[in-house]
């Protein structure tokens, strides 16, 4: 178990604004202040994480076997992701979710037969990357930004990198890739101050930590009664399409990632608008919509050429 002793530090008590700069970090947009546990583990620590700091530090969900053990393993995850509840001062509900971060291993994203028919999306979708965590909140941010309380998300509260070190093969990344994240962070840091700067500890793991929403998946939903097969259908093709209109598409998209919740009404989901209300769970493979042009391929002759 890794000690923050944040207690020490006079800056606990401050707003997320008002830390010392040594602390700050700035990645894709999205502002950190950056924690070093005992044993040099790291926490990155988002605006919304700074006010529940006391139930997100990894003392409280990350003791090796009791992650497993007070933690829920959520179902149909392929990942590893839980949900764990910890405490806090006002509110005895109050649950993360832990998700360990899968970037640079093969995504094996699957496309249930039928329901793409568009070459270039099928293309799009198995060339796709799990993003890295910093990218993942990053989109996530700029998503909830466009989008309001329009579709809820999984308020992204820190980034938990410890200190333990694997081998590449323990943590399933494809070394090859490294070099393309790599620069991709790079570039966005190049602007930082040297002191700043974030880079990826490659033997290292990444966890996520979201504070928990309530609901259910829309696949539970149906299960329960809530939603016939046609309306399933139609939530998972509407909440696509909402998402695309705001700039945005999950790669993987599917009814799972849709969370409805039930209202007093027996066998009736929460409507607000005029529709029913429904949030987003997974940001992994969350990427700008329509996709950037893709490069053209180099001509005959060109290649291997720097
Ligand atoms: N807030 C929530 N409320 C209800 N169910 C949830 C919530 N968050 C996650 N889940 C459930 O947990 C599942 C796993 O979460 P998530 O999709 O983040 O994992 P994953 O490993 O990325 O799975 P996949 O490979 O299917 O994308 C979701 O598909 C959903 O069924
Ligand atoms: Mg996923």
């Amino acid at each position: 178990m890794e000690h923050f002793d944040y207690r020490h530090h006079r800056h606990h008590q401050r707003a997320f604004d008002e830390a010392p700069e040594a602390l700050r970090r700035r990645v894709f947009g999205v502002d950190y202040l950056r924690l070093r546990g005992k044993q040099s583990g790291e926490l990155f620590v988002t605006r919304h994480g700074w006010p529940v700091l006391e139930s997100i530090l990894p003392s409280q969900w990350f003791v090796g076997e009791r992650l497993s053990k007070v933690g829920r393993a959520l179902a149909g995850a392929t990942g590893a992701v839980y949900r764990v509840s910890v405490p806090h001062k006002t509110r005895p509900q109050f649950a993360l979710v832990v998700k360990f971060s899968r970037f640079a291993q093969e995504a094996l994203v699957s496309v249930v037969p039928g329901e793409i028919t568009d070459w270039e999306e099928r293309d799009r979708i198995a060339a796709s990357e799990f993003l890295s965590p910093f990218e993942e909140l990053g989109n996530l941010e700029r998503l909830r930004a466009r989008a309001g309380s329009r579709i809820p998300t999984k308020a992204p509260l820190a980034i938990y990198c410890p200190a333990t070190r694997y081998l590449d093969w323990q943590l399933g990344r494809r070394s090859h890739r490294r070099w393309w994240y790599d620069r991709v962070l790079r570039e966005d840091q190049e602007s930082m101050p040297e002191a700043n700067r974030v880079r990826y500890e490659w033997e290292r793991m990444y966890i996520l930590l979201y504070r928990w929403i309530d609901g259910m998946d829309a696949e539970a939903a149906y299960q329960h009664g809530y939603l016939t097969e046609a309306g399933l259908r139609s939530l998972t093709t509407d909440a696509r399409d909402e998402l695309r209109a705001l700039g945005w598409d999950v790669l993987d998209h599917k009814p799972r990632h849709v969370i409805v919740r039930a209202s007093r009404e027996p066998s009736r989901l929460q409507q607000r608008g005029g529709r029913t209300l429904w949030a987003l769970v997974d940001y992994e493979l969350l990427v700008p919509y329509p996709p950037p042009p893709a490069a053209p391929a180099p001509a005959v002759g060109e290649q291997g050429h720097a």
